[in-house]
């Protein structure tokens, strides 16, 4: 038996000023895109803005449904629109922003266990790492590939 550890790094940045001009402008595309955020049910409203490698942004906000399950996330929504209205063109960076009462949170909005699959599909698929920025106004995370956030990841290659 042996004990391994992980190392994984990831950079913090108290503003948004802070951060690289490219990082900046997709973070305030999901700001935009969380405007369209319908979650009455949970009052918490998540925009999400994926840079595809061609230059394209494509937003998505979370969408909500009397039928709890039927929901879905805001980056869930990106990525399967890019995918699906772009498709074949890789993802090469993906920002988060949420908070209540269409508020941006302080702290950053971290994406949830589904959302971090569908990142990993799209970045084997794209074959490019797939920058993750997770916003918040007092704090936010920039990781630089999916693999930081999602040890151990399935996809296809695992089948075979
Ligand atoms: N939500 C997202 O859109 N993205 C996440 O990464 C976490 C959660 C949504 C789902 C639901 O509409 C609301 O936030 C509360 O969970």
């Amino acid at each position: 038996m042996k004990t391994i550890s992980l190392d994984i790094s990831y950079e913090e940045y108290s503003s948004i000023e802070e951060m690289d001009p490219r990082d900046q402008d997709l973070v305030r595309e999901a700001i935009e895109a969380q405007k369209g955020s319908y979650a009455p049910y949970s009052g918490f409203n998540v925009g999400a803005a994926v840079l595809l490698e061609d230059g394209t942004v494509v937003r998505g906000s979370n969408q909500e449904n009397a039928a709890y399950p039927s929901s879905l996330c805001a980056e869930r929504t990106a990525m399967f629109a890019a995918s699906a209205n772009h498709p074949g063109v890789p993802m090469e960076a993906l920002a988060i922003v949420g908070g209540f009462g269409h508020q941006i949170a302080p702290t950053p909005c971290a994406p949830c266990g589904a959302c971090r699959q569908v990142m990993a599909e799209y970045q084997t698929l794209g074959g490019k790492p797939l920058r993750i920025i997770m916003f918040g106004t007092h704090k936010a995370w920039v990781f630089s590939r999916v693999e930081d956030i999602l040890p151990f990841i399935f996809d296809s290659f695992n089948e075979k």
